[in-house]
C-alpha cells in the first residue's frame, strides 16, 4: 500500500514536525510513515484525512486527488521558475547543434540582416545559436515571463557583441512597438492551452513575407525511437503506456504531446503560406562503458529517473485519470530502467521526434 503522505503534506506546506504536533505523534512517526516503514494506525487515517482536507481513499492511495491539486498552468511562469535545470537537460536530447547550423545555412539560406523575435525565449538559448550564424547586423529579442531566466539570457548577451532585447512580459499581452523578419518559438506551443493565440500574436509580429518557424516535439515519435537492453532482458518491459495521461492533459487544456506534428494544420489556419517542415536527426546511445559519452549517460540516468518520490509519482499519475496498479506500473518502470542504467553492460538509444516547421506570411 501507498499512503499519500509525504505528498499531501507538502501540498499543504506542512513541516514533518508540524504534521507530527498535529497529529500528536513524533515527528521520526512521520518519518516513517513517509518512507512506508510503518504505517498509522487504522484510527488515525481519518484524522489524517481531516487535516490533508481529502477523503480516507485518497490518502491511502486508492483515489485521484482533486483535480485541481495537479492543475499546473503551463502559460504561467511558477512551473518554469522551477524547470530551469531539467529543461537544460531536454535539450540535449533534442538535435545536433550541427544539424541546426545545416538548416539554417543550406536550407533557409538567409541573405540580408534579420531581426529575430522568440516567444518564451528562457534564457535565450535558441538566440545563442542562430546570432552566430545569421547575416551580421542581425539581432535578437525575446519575451519571456521569468525574470530569472532574462537575466541569465542578458548575462550571456553581454559578453557578445550582437545587439539584443528582452520583454519581461505576458506574451498574450505583448504589443509590439515594431514587426521583425524572423517569429520562433521552441518548445513552446505544446505548453499553451490555446497554441492557435498565441499563433495569432507571434502572426502580429511579424513582417509581410516574414518567417515563423515553431519546434516542438511529438512524444509518440519520440516514444517509438525508444529501446532499452532492459527489454531484451526482461521479457515485457515495454515503456508504459502514456497515451492515458497525453489524453487527459490535453482535455484539460494543459500540454498536447502530439504538438510537433500538428504544427502545420495550425500554420495552415492561421494563414501563414509555403509551409515545410524538417525533422530532428539527433539520437542519442546510452553506453556507460564509453567515457566520451560521460556527460550523456548522466543526462539519460536523470531523465530516466523521477526527482519526485515514490508516493508524489504515483499520485501524479493517479490524477491523470491512472488505477493505482497502472500508476504503480509506471513508476515501476522508471525504478527499473535507472536501476538498469546503473550496470556496466546497459545500453539505450533514445530519437529525438522534434518537427522544425516554418512558413512566410
Ligand atoms: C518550455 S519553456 C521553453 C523556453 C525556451 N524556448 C527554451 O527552449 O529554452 C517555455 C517558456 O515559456 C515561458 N512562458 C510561458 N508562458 C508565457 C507567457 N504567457 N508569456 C511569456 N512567457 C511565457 C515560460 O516561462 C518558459 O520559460
Amino acid at each position: 500500500m501507498k499512503l499519500l503522505i509525504r505528498e499531501l503534506r507538502e501540498a499543504k506546506g506542512y513541516t514533518q514536525k508540524e504534521l507530527a504536533d498535529l497529529m500528536q505523534v513524533s515527528f521520526q512517526t512521520v518519518s516513517k510513515w513517509e518512507n512506508d516503514v510503518n504505517y498509522p494506525d487504522i484510527t488515525q487515517i481519518p484524522k489524517l484525512a481531516d487535516v490533508f482536507g481529502v477523503s480516507a481513499d485518497v490518502l491511502l492511495g486508492m483515489k485521484p486527488l482533486h483535480a485541481e491539486e495537479t492543475a499546473v498552468k503551463y502559460d504561467e511562469v511558477e512551473y518554469w521558475k522551477q524547470k530551469r535545470d531539467v529543461i537544460k537537460v531536454w535539450k540535449k536530447f533534442y538535435w545536433n547543434e550541427d544539424y541546426f547550423r545545416f538548416l539554417v545555412r543550406d536550407v533557409w539560406k538567409f541573405s540580408k540582416p534579420m531581426d529575430v523575435l522568440d516567444f518564451g525565449c528562457g534564457y535565450g538559448y535558441l538566440g545563442s545559436l542562430l546570432l552566430p550564424l545569421l547575416p551580421k547586423g542581425s539581432t535578437y529579442s525575446g519575451i519571456e515571463l521569468d525574470g530569472g531566466q532574462i537575466e541569465e539570457a542578458k548575462a550571456y548577451f553581454a559578453k557578445t557583441d550582437y545587439e539584443c532585447e528582452f520583454f519581461q512580459e505576458n506574451f498574450y499581452e505583448f504589443k509590439p512597438k515594431k514587426k521583425y523578419d524572423f517569429v520562433v518559438a521552441l518548445f513552446l506551443l505544446s505548453n499553451m492551452p490555446n497554441p492557435q493565440t498565441v499563433l495569432e500574436k507571434m502572426k502580429s509580429a511579424l513582417k509581410p513575407g516574414g518567417m515563423i518557424l515553431i519546434m516542438d516535439a511529438n512524444e509518440e515519435v519520440e516514444q517509438a525511437g525508444y529501446y532499452s537492453g532492459l527489454e531484451r532482458q526482461e521479457s515485457g518491459v515495454r515503456q508504459p503506456d502514456f497515451v492515458p495521461l497525453w489524453e487527459d492533459e490535453l482535455a484539460r487544456g494543459q500540454r498536447d504531446y502530439r504538438m510537433g506534428t500538428k504544427i502545420p494544420y495550425l500554420l495552415k489556419q492561421a494563414g501563414f503560406q509555403n509551409i515545410q517542415a524538417r525533422i530532428s536527426d539527433q539520437v542519442m546511445i546510452y553506453e556507460p562503458s564509453d567515457p566520451a559519452k560521460k556527460e550523456r549517460n548522466e543526462d539519460f540516468r536523470y531523465i530516466y529517473s523521477r526527482q519526485d518520490s515514490r508516493q508524489g509519482g504515483v499520485g501524479y499519475f493517479l490524477n491523470h485519470g491512472y488505477s493505482l496498479q497502472r500508476a504503480n506500473e509506471v513508476i515501476d518502470f522508471y525504478q527499473r530502467t535507472s536501476d538498469y542504467f546503473d550496470r556496466e553492460d546497459s545500453i539505450a538509444v533514445k530519437t529525438a521526434g522534434v518537427y522544425f516547421v516554418y512558413a512566410n506570411l
